[in-house]
């Protein structure tokens, strides 16, 4: 490198060493933490940066299936510069284990432009996904980039961005269905986690009175029941939930005693007394305990949802009640709720492969089974009635990739869009001021191995929502960043104003609020326009799964679902 281009590199240095605003050390509620503050743009000419805060404890180290405590402080400068391990669990393989008990840390990115230190931005603090089983704030995405990272929401949106870990798997959700072990161990990491925030993000120039909650599948579960605990109250000023919400069939465990024993049963512990069998659990080593619970991939009876059965329970407490009574709990939160157009299509894959496979076909019987699986609380009449109502349409078109759609349809009505509508509707009828805002992602899969029909799977929006088509360009297209550019707008204006159309960036179309008889809903995609804004969704299999079928004679389990009612023996091996 010759010396004129050193010269330049000094003088960029030097000129944003004056004028770039940092925050540098920071006094929270358990002492000095020190983050980095990042320079942003070539060179970091300009001044804009962000300052980012890895590892910040927001809760003590937590006991064994005990509810977190604060963290008591510590003494000098907490270095905040490293993600901490993320929550024990499971491994992809299911045979071992990976991180610590000891994960109960936030991060946090705060954007800042040249001259001044930010202050009073919205806050939009990130719940992840991954069956209440696995997950962290750390994943790697495919460009080995993590996938929740905070940077671009943060500077594109001018929000501060918090992400954090809780607990999952037998750690966070085992309970006894009594006072021995209650349960909503994560869910009240997650709790304590936003009550934290609450506290201590003013420190960071963020507004405390304008704080947001946003999930992902069983995170956006978890956002919703956030939502609805009363221990949210004054807590939670909006909240956007991505294809999960509390009244999804696999959101909450009816049964929690038939899964604890379970897996009281694998590491030995007794059976016959739940006093005895909670002590027991509490000093069993917590990496039997996670190994304890696996989903099983092959050989099993009931969809693959259905063994999705350590997640949040009605605990009287945290959550006091079944929760399509607590609506009322966040009258004043204005929440968006969506979905993608084939969230089912992850889930449909392994319980009939046969849908991605070109030489392979699906029959009537195939689905016949899948749909009665689905509806065993209904017995045979809610079987016929589902089957009729879905392979009506192949009267008209029998071909494979009607078939083969239809089975995605099915799964992404039960597990997600309906019981999406369902939530929408009811945060209508009990908000009075807070507004509801519904949406269906429809920008078509990247992955190159299913077939051409398939359409915005479970998790594809993720991507967009971080902004990776810019963090890492390479990896997409110039259509892709513009689906990111429209997530980012609508996600942090909301955050800013609880109006998607309205803050700091430009949207391509009106996204008007929702209400019971305007159905509005907003399809997200490539290209947007006035068409954009559509109405009543799948209206009609709404009124099919919410009247027709729900009158259906229950002939096992509590029905309130659409799932059969756990079975142990078969879930817990
Ligand atoms: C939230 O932020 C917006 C924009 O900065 C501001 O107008 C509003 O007063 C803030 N507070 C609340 C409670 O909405
Ligand atoms: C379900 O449909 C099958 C085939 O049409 C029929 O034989 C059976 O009687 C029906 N069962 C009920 C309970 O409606």
């Amino acid at each position: 490198m010759g010396r004129p281009e050193l010269a330049v590199l000094g003088l960029a240095c030097c000129l944003a060493g004056v004028s770039a605003a940092k925050l540098g050390v920071v006094h929270t509620e358990g002492g000095f933490v020190e983050g980095v503050n990042k320079k942003l743009g070539l060179l970091g000419i300009g001044g804009r940066s962000v300052d980012v805060f890895k590892g910040i404890p927001f809760a003590a180290p937590p006991q064994a299936l005990e509810n977190p405590q604060r963290h008591p402080g510590w003494q000098g400068t907490l270095k905040a510069t490293d993600f901490k391990q993320r929550c024990l669990q499971v491994t992809d393989t299911q045979e071992d284990t990976e991180g610590s008990e000891d994960c109960l840390y936030l991060n946090i990115w705060v954007p800042q432009g040249r001259k001044e230190v930010s202050q009073n931005l919205p806050v939009m603090i990130w719940i992840y996904g991954g069956g209440f089983l696995m997950g962290s704030t750390q994943e790697l995405n495919v460009f080995n980039n993590y996938e929740f990272e905070g940077e671009e929401i943060a500077t594109r949106g001018s929000v501060i961005v918090v992400t954090f870990n809780y607990r999952l798997g037998p750690l966070g959700f085992l309970s006894t269905g009594d006072a021995h072990l209650p349960g909503n161990y994560g869910l009240r990491d997650q709790h304590m986690a936003i009550a934290w925030v609450k506290r201590n993000i003013a420190a960071f120039g963020g507004d405390p009175n304008n704080i947001s909650i946003v999930g992902e599948s069983a995170g956006g579960a978890s956002v919703s029941l956030q939502t609805l605990s009363p221990y949210s109250k004054g807590l939670i000023r909006r909240a956007i939930s991505e294809s999960g919400v509390a009244l999804a069939p696999w959101a909450i465990q009816k049964d929690p005693l038939s899964w604890a024993k379970g897996i009281a049963k694998e590491v030995g512990c007794p059976l016959d007394d739940t006093a005895r069998m909670a002590k027991c659990l509490k000093v069993t080593d917590p990496r039997a305990l996670t190994l304890a619970y696996k989903i099983p991939l092959v050989g099993k009876e009931y969809p693959i949802v259905h063994y999705v059965g350590l997640v949040p329970v009605i605990d009287g407490d945290f959550i006091p009640d079944d929760p399509i009574n607590l609506f009322a709990n966040a009258a004043d939160i204005d929440y968006i709720a969506g979905t993608n157009n084939m969230d089912g299509h992850l889930f449909a894959s392994v319980d009939l492969p046969a849908i991605n496979i070109d030489n392979k076909i699906v029959t009537r019987e195939d689905f016949f089974k899948l749909v009665s699986k689905l509806t065993f609380a209904k017995g045979p009449r809610g079987a016929n009635a589902t089957f009729d109502l879905y392979t009506a349409s192949w009267a008209q078109d029998s071909s494979q990739e009607a078939k083969k759609k239809t089975v995605v349809d099915l799964e992404t009505d039960v597990f997600f869009l309906m019981p999406t509508k369902m939530a929408v509707a009811q945060h209508r009828a009990s908000a009075k001021s807070a507004r509801t805002y519904t949406y269906l992602f429809s920008h078509p899969t990247r992955n190159p191995f299913y077939p051409s029909w398939v359409g915005a799977d479970h998790t594809d929006e993720l991507p967009y929502v971080f902004g990776k088509p810019f963090a890492t360009p390479l990896g997409y297209r110039p259509q892709d960043r513009t689906v990111s550019r429209t997530m980012i707008a609508y996600w942090t204006n909301f955050a800013r104003t609880g109006d998607p159309n309205k803050g700091h960036s430009a949207v391509p179309t009106q996204w008007d609020p929702y209400t019971q008889e305007n159905g509005n809903y907003l399809e997200i995609n490539k290209k947007m326009d006035g068409q954009s804004l559509k109405q009543h969704l799948r209206s009609s299999y709404l009124q099919y799964w919410t009247q027709t079928y729900q009158a259906l004679p229950t002939v096992t389990g509590d029905g309130a679902a659409p799932l059969p009612p756990s079975d142990d023996s078969e879930a817990v091996p």
